[in-house]
């Protein structure tokens, strides 16, 4: 089974930032359409909060699993207590690919499972304290595909499609 992140960011003094509170910092349906595109037919991995996120209801045509250590109940998703767990369920489902779809802590925690990022770059400057791993600054990654920018048709926010995968190395952070 083949792990994957998927996330959009913008720049921010070095880090990437991925969300203000419980949102998006950003309005880019080209990027939700992407999203959808890539991770239909799979397993996506999520944390609680972003399970509320959007809208506490599963992603359809996807195996939706939320990260959580409480023992809620998340109608139309199952539940895993790690991000194992989760990888387990998986595998258990026979998914060929497992997207971790959010937020910091999941991003973080697959980092060193997974083998390809789909990232969304977002222009512009934003607020927010939600951040994902840097991959463009990590040696273990390379940056393997780069769109060029393009405009939303909701602001003409500019964006581009990145691709990082891992390098072959014995080093796994
Ligand atoms: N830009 C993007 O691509 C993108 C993607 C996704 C989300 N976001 C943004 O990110 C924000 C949400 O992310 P977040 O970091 O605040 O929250 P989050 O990671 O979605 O959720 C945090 C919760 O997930 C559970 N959790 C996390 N790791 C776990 C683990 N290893 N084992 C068990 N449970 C685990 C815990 O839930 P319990 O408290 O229930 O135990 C924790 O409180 C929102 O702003 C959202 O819009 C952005």
């Amino acid at each position: 089974m083949k792990i994957c992140l998927i996330l959009a960011k913008s720049n921010h003094k070095g880090k990437w930032l991925i969300g203000d509170g419980e949102k998006l910092p950003w309005r880019v349906p080209e990027d939700l359409k992407r999203f959808s595109e890539l991770t239909r037919g799979n397993a996506v991995i999520m944390g609680s909060g972003t399970w509320r996120s959007i809208g506490s209801k599963p992603l359809r045509g996807r195996e939706n699993i939320v990260l959580s250590r409480s023992d809620s109940e998340f109608e139309g998703a199952r539940r895993a207590k790690s991000i194992e767990e989760a990888f387990e369920i998986c595998q258990s489902l026979g998914c060929k690919k497992a997207f971790v779809i959010g937020g910091a802590a999941p991003f973080a925690q697959a980092l060193p499972f997974a083998q390809e990022a789909f990232v969304t770059e977002i222009a512009g400057r934003f607020s927010g304290s939600v951040f994902a791993p840097n991959l463009s600054i990590s040696s273990s990654w390379r940056e393997s595909e780069k769109g060029g920018w393009k405009k939303s048709r909701v602001g003409k926010r500019g964006y581009r499609f990145l691709k990082f995968t891992r390098r072959k190395t014995n080093n796994n952070n």
